[in-house]
């Protein structure tokens, strides 16, 4: 049976064998996966590692802050940041089918992580990129045995087929509480290995519709209220992740002040799990619930109502795209 300290073994001499002397890139996403596989690669060779973080414009409120500040801070990695959300605003413009979503948005890290690596290696350019890629995402893209396409993953596929890296997945055959012990092995602080799950894609899949940057706005405020609320209720872990949705194509009548509105729902997706292969719905406290309606309708005015999502992993997915 494998043991964290065994995984860690053998990953850190398969690296050592597949990299040799060559410079390796690794994608910082802010999340536990990325961040673990970056600890992995960086005890195999060290300095011949540079992170790079693209942002995406698809994140959450304080999240590129967060990545350069705290991860550089306990790593002492190599980080180079690019912001590129005119390059994935633009490219989704006008696109609302999920699936497409997630295309574009694996076309365009790829092509960012290629800039950056112009940027740092010149004409030579960087052989291997590392993604923290897990088992789940490789069966949910279809890339299981006999599994059926769920939905492309980014990092899988969601890629270009003329890709110029090398992939190096350390993490590809592990489930979320394997990483959480590696990365823990590895010594990373708790905050980090016990973030909550994000999706790569960002708050692009839970946009209902179409990206611009006013949904994006909103969507953005929303969320950071029902996070800061839940970590107040102190159920931050016992909760695996809480997808805030705005269902930006969708307009309900409501009341505010003395007016009509036509606005839009939010959905709170608050589920239990495991691995994120199956989920339940998470009976959240009613109390907290109504404290994060109240906060984002007051807030967001956009917003005139607040919905729950109590359906469980299948037969809904955990994200709504
Ligand atoms: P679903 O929605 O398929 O999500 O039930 C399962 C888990 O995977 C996350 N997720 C992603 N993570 N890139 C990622 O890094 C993606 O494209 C992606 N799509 C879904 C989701 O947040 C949940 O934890």
């Amino acid at each position: 049976t494998w043991t964290s300290s065994s995984i860690v073994d053998d990953q850190v001499s398969r690296i050592r064998a597949q990299v040799g002397d060559k410079r390796v890139l690794c994608a910082l996403s802010g999340g536990v996966d990325s961040a673990v596989a970056a600890a992995l690669v960086q005890r195999a060779i060290g300095d011949q590692l540079t992170c790079c973080f693209i942002d995406h414009g698809l994140l959450r409120k304080g999240e590129a802050e967060q990545v350069k500040h705290d991860f550089v801070q306990i790593t002492g990695v190599d980080l180079v940041v690019a912001d590129e959300s005119e390059r994935f605003l633009s490219a989704l413009a006008g696109v609302s089918e999920p699936e497409a979503k997630r295309k574009i948005i694996g076309r365009e890290f790829i092509r960012s992580f290629e800039d950056v690596a112009r940027q740092i290696a010149g004409d030579k350019g960087i052989d291997f990129l590392v993604q923290g890629t897990l088992y789940p995402d490789v069966v949910e893209s279809g890339g299981g045995d006999g599994a059926a396409n769920i939905k492309s993953h980014h990092n899988v596929g969601g890629l270009p087929d003329d890709l110029q890296f090398t992939l190096i997945e350390p993490l590809r055959a592990l489930f979320k509480d394997e990483v959480r012990a590696v990365g823990a092995e590895l010594g990373l602080p708790d905050s980090m290995v016990w973030r909550q799950p994000f999706p790569g894609p960002g708050l692009g899949i839970r946009i209902v519709g179409e990206i611009t940057q006013d949904r994006l706005d909103l969507l953005r405020e929303a969320d950071a209220i029902a996070r800061e609320e839940l970590t107040a209720a102190g159920l931050d872990r016992e909760v695996w992740q809480m997808p805030v949705v705005l269902l930006a194509d969708v307009h309900s009548v409501g009341v505010q002040g003395d007016g009509r509105t036509y606005g839009h729902p939010i959905v709170l997706r608050p589920v239990s799990s495991e691995d994120a292969m199956t989920a339940d719905w998470s009976r959240l406290p009613y109390d907290l619930l109504e404290k994060i309606s109240t906060r984002i309708t007051n807030q967001c005015p956009e917003v005139n109502r607040v919905v729950l999502d109590v359906t469980s992993k299948p037969p809904a997915t955990i994200e709504w795209e």
